[in-house]
């Protein structure tokens, strides 16, 4: 059989309240055309983040019953250690809220002025907490991750030569990790190669500078890594996962993507001391070490989740469907990220809408068009996000798969609008904005079309 179905039945549904293009233009009106502004219920078809909109398992919703309240040694915290014990071979982690929780942790203790972080790509609250310390934040990712349709099976990598020459420039003394994000989110949600992982391990180990992971992704960079790099053909996702951590002294974790659940983060941390130092901090900011901000209900979900997401099957049909949607908006000569990544598919909203300079913002007429024809809500990742004082490499709209949540039907539907939207692409128009805050603008900032 060629079809790789969903490896799931469905027990519990949530209606999908259909709307006209003529309600979802009074909708774009009245959230001036920012669709961090529309409610959830406004939206067909939600690809805004696969982050936190997981559909749980039945087991996982057991779990949720099972969840032992206790303030502290709740059991299932003890459960959840057992499988990140298992799973990731750390004994020392914490649970936190979500995955930013984690960084303000970790980088309040390491970070500070005059330091500086390496990392193929921050993410931006990865990057936002570590400036927030006064440290500085680089992205040291390989040249073949900001040329769109260069495919290299592993774009997601880091430029070990630059991190070496950035070591050399600073002094390791000022560098205290190294950090390497699994997936790579913003270059479009790209695996990283084992080799990678142990060239970079290697440049620490030479300078005694620990190695830590954004690992937000590891079961999709796990798959990857399995059905691209030679030599791992034959190894389980698990055992891949496990020498994937066995190469690194901590990590930083939410828990909203491959953790499958809709809330939690994780931080693990081999160096007892400053494990110890994380702890207090936690109990400061978060909650008690056995909870960290979460209630035992989401520990026993995630505990769940962690085991689900490294099975075969869900891998299997998670990284194909995001290659189906891939293959679909290319075969309608739509030009993406190639090739598709895990969570994502990134549209060069450069070339989608090549009528829109970068200053009316074609990303975000993308985003609009995609709404304004067929309720799909995405995210633009350019000049919008990037602000008024950076130029960002690429202008990008991002459709972000959420886990299980959608069917090949869904996104047969997806690939329909978008290629509905794009032989109409001269219709699109350009946006100004007319009031947004000085940072983090995308959120808040409100357009007029041109
Ligand atoms: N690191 C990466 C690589 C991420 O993609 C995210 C979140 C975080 C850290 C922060 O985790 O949201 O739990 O605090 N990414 C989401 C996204 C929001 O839409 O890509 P968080």
């Amino acid at each position: 059989m060629k079809t790789i179905i969903e490896p799931f039945r469905i027990k519990s549904v949530e209606p999908i309240r259909m709307t006209t293009a003529a309600d979802r233009d009074a909708i774009l009106q009245r959230a001036d055309f920012n669709l961090f502004l529309v409610h959830g219920q406004d939206v067909i078809i939600d690809l805004l983040t696969d982050s936190g909109v997981t559909a749980m398992s039945s087991e996982q919703w057991a779990g949720v019953m099972r969840g032992d309240e206790s303030y502290a040694g709740s059991e299932s915290f003890y459960r959840l250690k057992g499988v990140i014990t298992d799973l990731m071979g750390f004994e020392h982690f914490m649970p936190t809220h979500q995955g930013r929780a984690s960084e303000r942790i970790l980088f309040d203790l390491i970070g500070g002025r005059n330091k500086v972080i390496p990392n193929n790509a921050h993410f931006d609250t990865t990057r936002a907490n570590v400036e927030h310390t006064g440290a500085e934040a680089v992205n040291l990712a390989i040249p073949e991750a900001s040329r769109p349709r260069e495919r290299h099976p592993f774009k997601g990598n880091m430029n070990v030569a630059a991190l070496e020459a950035l070591i050399a420039k600073v002094g390791p003394e000022r560098i205290p990790l190294v950090m390497v994000t699994i997936t790579n989110n913003t270059s479009g949600g790209q695996p990283v190669s084992m080799e990678n992982l142990r060239a970079v391990r290697a440049v620490c180990d030479r300078f005694r500078i620990p190695l830590f992971l954004d690992a937000c992704r590891f079961a999709e960079n796990a798959w990857f890594v399995r059905t691209r790099e030679p030599g791992y053909a034959d190894r389980s996702p698990r055992e891949i996962v496990r020498e994937m951590f066995s190469l690194a002294d901590g990590a930083t974790i939410s828990a909203k993507k491959d953790g499958l659940v809709n809330i939690g983060g994780l931080l693990l941390i081999r160096d007892p001391d400053l494990f110890k130092r994380a702890s207090n901090l936690l109990i400061l900011t978060e909650g008690f070490v056995t909870y960290g901000g979460l209630a035992g209900r989401d520990l026993e979900a995630m505990a769940q989740g962690l085991i689900e997401v490294v099975e075969e099957d869900y891998l299997g049909y998670r990284i194909r469907s995001t290659e189906y949607l891939g293959e679909k908006l290319l075969s309608a000569g739509i030009s993406i990220i190639e090739p598709p990544g895990g969570h994502a598919i990134y549209i060069d909203a450069a070339h989608f809408a090549s009528h829109i300079p970068a200053e009316h913002f074609p990303g975000q007429a993308v985003v609009c068009g995609l709404y304004r024809a067929a309720g799909i809500r995405s995210c633009e990742i350019g000049s919008v996000m990037a602000g008024p004082h950076m130029r960002p490499s690429m202008e990008l709209v991002r459709l972000a798969l959420p886990r299980r949540m959608y069917t090949q039907s869904h996104f047969d539907y997806v690939a329909e609008a978008c290629a509905e939207v794009y032989a109409q692409r001269k219709e699109l128009r350009g946006m100004r904005i007319i009031e947004a805050p000085p940072v983090l603008r995308h959120f808040t900032a409100r357009f007029a079309e041109i």
